[in-house]
């Protein structure tokens, strides 16, 4: 069982609330805030019960300290986003004797950030006298972060057991209530769709969702690999040789359990992966030797969109093509409007690409639920235990 940040009592308490503000920087400029607003409102509650919030988050993958990769920007952002009633702290390490006065010092209603956890390496290596570091910050352990929960690092599972109280926060919750329907119960017909450019990837994804899903669209890069094993030949395009076996299996099995495996009929083709590439439309499975698909084609989007109207639960994960680049980004756009305008269905977006896809497309608030997780909720749907959800556990 888990507690939710509901079921607690915050007044005058040190809460620790680990976030996911991994976001991404263009220098000190956010280019994309959702994981910061999606933590507002378990930050916002702590704050209305007369919290003392401390906020910990790791950002990028930095060896040791480096100032490309401070939290400062994104303290002065969700500053302005709480707005001038609450004071937003910022301090200089995330342990330490100045932190540890920041923090005792810290009054009702006040937000500490600290900085990013992973300028010390024990953050990764779970190093138990961090952790207890960490711990000692507080009085009240939440963790808020699922695009961090599937790593077993100091903040997400090691000082746990050294804080009196913990719970998850309401995006966690909502995450797991959400992507819990994909894994346990969903409502039927159950499509899936899968893109993206590696089957290895996707891989357990697949295992786990064969046996649940009624028909699983296979389109992006990892397509090519599945109409190899059929023996398509798809002239240039991305194909994992090392996985073509393991293609031709999963299109066993589906057909074993009776899931309609469906891949692409038609593509839109290039001679390179880049803006330079000029659309060629191949109307057919096969395409040319001095070509590559860069993305499924026009046949190919009526028949996934056909799909996706008639589920009531719809998952997507992983881009149809080279959505970065407009001449290639319409299958994936169409993927995105159809689950929009699907009113009836659960509609959920796995995090990572496909969620920034939805988010350029303006679609992300029509779906039922877009995964701050790209990481985490592969594997929460590959059917494995995230250790920082294993940790809350009473
Ligand atoms: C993510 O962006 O997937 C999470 O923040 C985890 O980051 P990591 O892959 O560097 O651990």
């Amino acid at each position: 069982m888990i507690r939710s940040i509901d079921d607690l009592q915050l007044a005058g308490k040190r809460v620790f609330i680990r976030v996911d503000f991994n976001v991404p920087l263009e220098g000190k400029r956010i280019t994309d805030d959702t994981r910061i607003r999606e933590a507002l409102p378990t930050i916002r509650k702590a704050l209305k019960e007369g919290a003392k919030v401390i906020l910990a988050s790791h950002l990028g993958r930095p060896k040791g300290a480096d100032p490309k990769l401070s939290l400062e920007p994104v303290a002065e952002h969700l500053s302005k986003l709480l707005g001038a009633e609450h004071e937003v702290l910022q301090a200089d390490d995330c342990i330490g004797d100045g932190v540890a006065k920041m923090a005792k010092e810290l009054k009702p209603g006040q937000v500490l950030m600290l900085e990013n956890l992973r300028f010390h390496a024990e953050e990764e290596k779970n190093d138990e006298g961090f952790a207890k570091a960490l711990a000692a910050l507080c009085d009240v352990y939440v963790n808020d972060a699922f695009g961090t929960a599937h790593r077993a690092h100091a903040s997400t599972a090691g000082m746990v057991p050294f804080v009196k109280e913990k719970a998850c926060g309401l995006l966690i919750h909502k995450e797991l209530e959400q992507l819990g329907k994909l894994v346990k119960g969903a409502e039927k017909p159950f499509v899936a769709v899968l893109g993206g450019a590696k089957v290895s990837d996707k891989i357990k994804v697949i295992e786990n969702l064969l046996p649940k899903v009624d028909a699983l669209l296979v389109g992006g890069a990892m397509a090519y690999t599945f109409l190899k094993a059929q023996g398509v030949e798809v002239g240039k395009s991305r194909v994992e040789i090392d996985k073509i076996d393991l293609a031709g299996r999963l299109l066993d099995s589906a057909k074993r359990l009776g899931v309609q495996l469906v891949l692409p009929m038609d593509h839109i083709a290039g001679e390179s992966p880049d803006e330079k590439a000029k659309p060629v439309e191949v109307h057919e499975r096969t395409i040319p030797p001095a070509l590559m698909g860069l993305d499924i084609g026009i046949k190919t989007r009526d028949n996934f969109r056909q799909h996706i109207r008639g589920a009531r639960t719809v998952l997507w994960n992983g881009p149809m093509g080279l959505f970065e680049v407009p001449a290639f980004s319409e299958g994936t756009r169409q993927v995105a409007q159809a689950m929009a305008a699907n009113r009836e269905a659960q509609t959920v977006v796995g995090g990572g690409d496909s969620a920034a896809a939805v988010n350029e497309f303006g679609l992300a608030s029509k779906m039922t639920h877009v995964s701050t997780g790209g990481g985490a909720s592969l594997e929460f749907l590959e059917g494995r235990e995230l250790p920082g959800i294993k940790a809350l556990e009473v």
